[in-house]
């Protein structure tokens, strides 16, 4: 298995690439490219660590050495928040340099299964899709927004609030990745119930945990350990599925034929080609329900954004 990590000399890459490096199956190949000049030596710096993983970095202007025969694309290359901002307003930088490393892989790795953590990820994946389109490689079950990280900070948020053992703890989040589109299903964590007034703070905590992060990184950046601890929890279920594991199931953002927009995060089963089957979310409360109803003119938007990015 190669996986390679673009992006791989900033916050979340090198997070992300310290933990693959410790936790990929013996034999993989990490492959780290940035365009940060850096990148070769946090390669070379990694590959110290006695674990049966190849590294090698590659920085520059082309990331197609480092594409070359991947597996699986990790994408966190572009700019991340800071106070004031939301994710949208990194649009302008971002969607270019997303569309920039797509054409790469769709050249590169055409049959690579890609997954993005740059934001704005509700808008990203779909300007990953209409490029991959383009290049007349795209496969839906190929394509993934990665939305872990919700689904951690779910998971840990509930299990504080509640007492419980975190490791335990299981918590889907559907919609997509910023503000009201994040939907933790609350309704649906076996063993617990909420009031009204847990269910209305832990959401709220939940679809405002970024910018919990960006304001106390006070112009730092945002999440940079949690999203490395995601993407790999994300990576090392995609390696296990790929690798004829059965029953191996994620939240994540898809082409994966949702009735309420193009683009949807919830549960998937992932196989030997990536998207195995798209899962039913299941019963929502009266809540939630209006919460998917709240959200969906927001995530439509973004995806159209993306959509008319690449074509216009
Ligand atoms: P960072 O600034 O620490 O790192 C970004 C890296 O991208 C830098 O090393 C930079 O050199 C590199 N880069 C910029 N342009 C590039 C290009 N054209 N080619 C290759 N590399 C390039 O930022 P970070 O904290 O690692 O965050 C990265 C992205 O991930 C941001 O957009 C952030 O909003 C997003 N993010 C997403 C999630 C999620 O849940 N999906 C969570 C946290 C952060
Ligand atoms: C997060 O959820 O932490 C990321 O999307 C980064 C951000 O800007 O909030």
């Amino acid at each position: 298995m190669k996986v390679a990590v673009l992006g791989a000399a900033g916050g979340i890459g090198q997070a992300l690439a310290l933990l693959l490096k410790n936790h990929l199956p013996a034999g993989s190949d990490l492959s780290l490219y940035d365009i940060a000049p850096v990148t070769p030596g946090v390669a070379a710096d990694l590959s110290h660590i006695p674990t049966p993983v190849k590294v090698v970095g590659f920085s520059g202007e082309d990331p197609s050495p480092a594409l070359e025969g991947a597996d699986i694309v990790l994408i966190s290359a572009g700019v991340a928040r800071k106070p004031g901002m939301d994710r949208a307003d990194l649009f302008n930088v971002n969607a270019g340099i997303v569309k920039n490393l797509i054409e790469k892989a769709a050249a590169a790795c055409p049959q690579a299964c890609i997954g993005i953590i740059t934001n704005p990820v509700n808008t990203t994946v779909p300007i990953a899709a209409e490029v991959l389109k383009k290049a007349g490689v795209y496969d839906k079950n190929k394509l993934f927004g990665i939305t872990t990280l919700d689904v951690i900070r779910a998971e840990t948020f509930v299990a504080e609030a509640k007492g419980l053992d975190v490791t335990q703890v299981k918590v889907p989040v559907i919609g997509g990745h910023s503000g009201v589109t994040i939907l933790p299903l609350l309704s649906q964590v076996e063993g617990v119930s909420f009031s009204d007034e847990e269910i209305e703070k832990l959401t709220y905590r939940i679809q405002n945990a970024g910018t919990e992060v960006v304001e106390a990184k006070a112009g730092g950046g945002s999440a940079t350990l949690s999203m490395g601890q995601a993407a790999c929890r994300f990576a090392l279920s995609l390696v296990k599925a790929m690798q004829g594991e059965a029953n191996v199931v994620e939240c994540t953002y898809v082409d994966g034929g949702s009735e309420h927009a193009q683009f949807f995060a919830q549960p998937v089963l992932l196989g030997k080609n990536g998207v195995e089957k798209v899962l039913p979310y299941g019963a929502v409360s009266a809540y939630e329900q209006a919460a998917m109803d709240g959200m969906l003119e927001t995530l439509r938007g973004d995806i159209e954004k993306g959509v008319e990015f690449v074509n216009q």
